[in-house]
């Protein structure tokens, strides 16, 4: 007997800079300049965000990190967390993460969302039943675009009761 399988894709876009509507390349820019206040003395690892609410605000937010290291948090979650907490009404609509080692100003690193963060993000897609578009800057200046958290959290754990 063979089983059934469930599979599914993810499908990812790169930009190259110039490709980027311009909007998002202003996001992208404000996540860059927020990794400059980034709490990172322990990993060096300085992450900003950037969000773009419906209503056409933007805020940003870095990570945040702690003696006690898994006491650390994202930018992500950071950001989401106090935009929801002060706009609990409007949806986050495109997100831009940038991350870059504390080493160099100009030494950028690929980054995607963690683990808790890919459900933080689902958490609010969920809520508002809109995708958040995500914006991943690559080192090569290129970004990385999906399209909502679905893309990177196939399988998610979305609802008690099913
Ligand atoms: N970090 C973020 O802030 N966002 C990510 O998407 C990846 C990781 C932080 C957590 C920690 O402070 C440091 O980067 C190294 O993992």
């Amino acid at each position: 007997m063979t089983n059934k399988k469930i599979e599914t894709t993810s499908t990812l876009t790169l930009y190259s800079w110039t490709s980027l509507p311009h909007d998002v390349q202003e996001l992208v820019s404000k996540a860059k300049a927020a990794t400059e206040n980034a709490y990172a003395p322990y990993s060096g690892f300085m992450v900003g965000a950037a969000v773009l609410l419906q209503d056409g605000q933007v805020y940003t937010a870095n990570n945040q990190e702690n003696v006690c290291f898994p006491v650390g948090v994202c930018a992500e979650r950071i950001l989401l967390g106090y935009t929801h907490a002060n706009f609990p009404e409007i949806p986050p609509i495109k997100l831009a993460i940038v991350a870059r080692r504390a080493s160099g100003k100009e030494d950028y690193a690929t980054v995607t969302p963690c683990g808790l963060c890919r459900q933080s993000i689902s958490e609010y897609e969920i809520k508002f039943g809109l995708p958040i578009e995500l914006y991943m800057y690559m080192p090569s200046g290129e970004v990385l675009q999906a399209s909502g958290i679905d893309q990177l959290l196939p399988f998610k754990f979305e609802d008690l009761n099913k």
